[in-house]
């Protein structure tokens, strides 16, 4: 639990540049304790306890989640502490933990998930452990991520694999028929996105794994949108590897990220980047003939080497926050706030041109539009000169514009955007 005066005290120097008081903040944390009951998704008084929790500036209106999960301050805190505790004892190691913590998050064992930095080194540690050879055909979707896209290029362009590519539909149904429909001898892996990042469409994952699975082929899921949007059991989707951060819907600190790789699946994901902690602590150099050992029977066998305490403190504390709120009720506020954004781009009339389903089961938190006879950027542009923040598309020749939202937002912030809509189409 993150509630702890004793913490909370400690975090007035943070709250000294703030604009509302240690009282105000005391109350809010309170307040926001669920105690594992359901909350409703437009109790906007519980929800805006939630917001005074974020550093976050007022100064604009932010709407571009999707690319930067920001902080609120008991996660800021356990970074400024966990990396206060190392260095005033003289400690080594202790992030070992969080793999712990995260496993239990996702749905995973604490052996399936290997610290990471960042989506781009999940997906990188996996692409080239994947054996492949030349003309066997990955599966990627025309909506990458250049995280998820250049990895599997560069395998392309060094090992001759073939790439091959769909359209995500507006139904799930359809989007695993044009996955079906690209599936030939050669396939080997189909690598897409949970969510991607264009226009934040939840792709069906768990079906999309079990088609993989029925034809031998590796099933390795880009999650950067997952956790802390969704309510994510890995094992029952049944992915074979899962990569993502824990910054951007986790709200933890920029700069940490996991990987999880099925434990039968570590077997084959070969792993190339190993040092301290990815071994099993049988090698030795003064051998005639030096000695390896094994890898680590985990999958901490994916990387090696020193952490930083305090961000991964950061990350326990990032989940304990999100678990004091609960994560379902994370998950009805994200999705009804994302239902309310939808409905009013929809209202707009033709001109806007709404890019995300509106299938249920395939919206979630971010959505993607344009505006016809108004070029994206220009659009931008004048959001931003009137203090909003969204995202422009620009990857994949999509040209378009996406508003992501987290539980730091509201409806009015929504309206706030449609407003500048409104203007553009006159
Ligand atoms: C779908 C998707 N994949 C991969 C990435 C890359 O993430 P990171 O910068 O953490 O490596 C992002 C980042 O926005 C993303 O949205």
């Amino acid at each position: 639990m993150f509630f702890n005066r004793r913490n909370f005290l400690r975090s007035a120097s943070v709250l000294a540049t703030l604009s509302f008081t240690e009282m105000e903040v005391i109350a809010a944390m309170k307040q926001i304790q669920s105690g594992g009951k359901s909350v409703n998704d437009t109790d906007e008084k519980y929800w805006n306890n939630v917001r005074q929790l974020f550093p976050l500036t007022h100064d604009f209106t932010y709407l571009n989640n999707g690319t930067m999960g920001p902080s609120p301050y008991p996660v800021i805190e356990a970074v400024k502490n966990g990396m206060m505790d190392g260095d005033h004892h003289g400690s080594y190691g202790g992030w070992e933990h969080t793999a712990k913590k995260l496993a239990a998050f996702v749905g995973a064992n604490e052996d399936e998930i290997a610290l990471t930095h960042n989506v781009t080194d999940g997906i990188n540690i996996t692409c080239w452990g994947v054996p492949l050879r030349r003309g066997d055909e990955v599966i990627l979707t025309t909506h990458e991520h250049v995280g998820n896209a250049f990895p599997w290029l560069n395998r392309r362009k060094l090992h001759g694999i073939v790439i091959k590519t769909f359209t995500p539909a507006s139904t799930a149904d359809e989007t695993l028929n044009r996955i079906a429909a690209l599936i030939t001898k050669r396939t080997r892996v189909i690598a897409v996105p949970h969510i991607p990042c264009t226009q934040g469409q939840i792709l069906p994952a768990k079906e999309i794994c079990k088609l993989a699975r029925e034809k031998g082929i590796y099933s390795i899921i880009d999650g950067a949108h997952g956790p802390g949007m969704l309510m994510l059991d890995l094992h029952d989707m049944g992915c074979d590897t899962y990569a993502t951060c824990s910054h951007k819907w986790m709200l933890g600190p920029k700069g940490t990220g996991f990987l999880y790789v099925r434990k039968d699946f570590q077997q084959t994901l070969q792993t190339y980047f190993v040092g301290g902690g990815s071994d099993n602590g049988k090698w030795n150099m003064a051998l005639d003939t030096p000695k390896m050992g094994k890898y680590a029977d985990n999958a901490h066998r994916y990387y090696g080497g020193t952490q930083a305490l305090g961000l991964y403190k950061g990350v326990d504390a990032a989940i304990d926050f999100i678990e004091t709120i609960g994560m379902q009720n994370i998950h009805n506020r994200i999705k009804s706030l994302g239902a309310y954004t939808q409905q009013q781009l929809l209202s707009l009339g033709d001109r806007v041109e709404l890019i995300t389903p509106t299938e249920e089961r395939s919206r979630c938190a971010v959505n993607g539009f344009r505006i016809k006879g108004v070029e994206y950027t220009k659009f931008y542009d004048q959001c931003s000169t009137n203090k909003i923040r969204i995202r422009t598309v620009a990857e994949n020749g999509l040209n378009s514009l996406r508003v992501s939202t987290h539980i730091y937002n509201n409806r009015a912030e929504v309206d706030l955007l449609i407003e500048q809509i409104k203007k553009a189409i006159g």
